[in-house]
């Protein structure tokens, strides 16, 4: 749960990385299977079989409810690829059928395709033009997502639960409309699970936490895969996936027999810890909640699993760097929304301990 900087400072690490350091620093069981793996073999490109892709894919398909697996490189990397099944899909039907229904408020990666279905202008002005045919709606807002609709739709993408945004749900009624409408007018339904996703929220993926689950077309993943080495990935039923023929996609370092071999790692490692991530996770909630009660200028805390969002009445960033200074590192987003992404092995004595600087942080407001 540790960082050391170059003159030797203890950090307590809530944010890894941006969500990506799922079992820490230097957990043993990833450092053995790298030192192991890299001795053996690294890459063999997709041309050649190697044993721990197939069974990666296994896994993920098992646990998402999802049919097939397609492995790339980053977050950015898979959402231009849900984006082009989409497309293809669409295409198949129609060349009209190509237009694209996004979140405000959304983030899915620096690429030209993401940037395109990325909601918030600061990350798309400098760029612009983009892609054409990309619909925004207000999260939740059901009458927009229904009036944004028709036989030109060939997809909806959406994070389950925005993490950049500020760690703010979707509701289940969005949702289950939006299955509803891609069913309706034979759209491919697209769950960003890039950040919200691969045991993060408390589930393997967000869309598992509704009450009455639904289920995408397609899941984006990457972030924690891989335990800090690049990795990312699509998942998608048989529907979605009849849209990429062999030749349509590709890339030449995904699905590596080293990044496969430690998220399958991972993956042993995830089963065990779950338990306590619903604990601890919830147990720092509470935490908060009792220094909401505190400081007035702690407006809400919310979020799943071990994504935690604590919205102020007042900027954060001040509050970012003072954590620095007190040995906590986590982050702010949206100007007013401190952010959490912890490790999976968190306990309740690293939560006593953040908690405890946070306090001494909040009293200078
Ligand atoms: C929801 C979501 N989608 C996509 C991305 C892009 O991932 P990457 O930075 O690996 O390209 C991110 C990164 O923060 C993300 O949070």
């Amino acid at each position: 749960m540790y960082l050391f900087d170059t003159e030797g400072k203890k950090y307590l690490d809530l944010l890894s990385g941006i969500g990506v350091n799922s079992l820490g620093h230097n957990h043993p069981r990833i450092t053995k299977v790298i030192r192991d793996q890299a001795g053996k073999l690294l890459h063999t490109s997709n041309l050649y079989y190697h044993e721990y892709q197939g069974k990666l894919a296994r896994k993920l398909v098992e646990v998402s409810g999802m049919d097939r697996a397609f492995f790339c490189n980053s977050g950015a990397e898979a959402t231009e690829g849900c984006l082009k099944i989409a497309r293809g899909h669409g295409r198949k039907i129609s060349p009209e059928k190509y237009e694209i229904i996004s979140l405000e408020n959304s983030f899915h990666g620096r690429t030209f395709g993401a940037l395109s279905v990325t909601g918030q202008p600061k990350y798309r002005a400098d760029f612009e033009p983009l892609l054409p045919g990309v619909k925004f709606v207000a999260r939740n807002d059901e009458a927009g997502l229904e009036a944004a609709f028709s036989e030109r739709t060939c997809g909806v993408i959406f994070e389950g639960i925005q993490g950049e945004g500020g760690i703010l749900p979707v509701s289940e009624r969005f949702f289950h409309l939006a299955r509803k409408l891609c069913d309706r007018y034979d759209a491919i339904l697209i769950h960003d699970g890039i950040q919200c996703g691969v045991g993060r929220p408390g589930a393997y993926f967000s869309y598992q936490l509704l009450k009455e689950p639904v289920l995408p077309d397609v899941v984006a993943f990457a972030k924690p895969i891989s335990c800090g080495l690049p990795m990312g990935g699509i998942l998608m039923r048989d529907r979605a996936a009849a849209a990429i023929a062999p030749g349509m996609h590709g890339t030449t370092f995904g699905g590596g027999p080293l990044v496969c071999r430690v998220a399958l790692e991972f993956f042993d490692v995830l089963e065990e810890l779950q338990p306590q991530m619903a604990r601890v996770g919830e147990y720092f909630r509470e935490e908060l909640r009792g220094l909401q009660k505190k400081f007035g200028f702690v407006k809400e805390v919310r979020g799943a699993g071990l994504m935690i969002g604590v919205e102020l009445d007042i900027a954060g960033k001040t509050m970012v760097t003072d954590g620095i200074e007190r040995g906590l590192l986590f982050n702010c987003t949206h100007d007013t929304v401190l952010r959490f992404l912890p490790a999976y092995i968190l306990k309740e004595k690293h939560v006593d301990k953040a908690v405890g600087i946070l306090k001494k942080i909040f009293a200078k407001y």
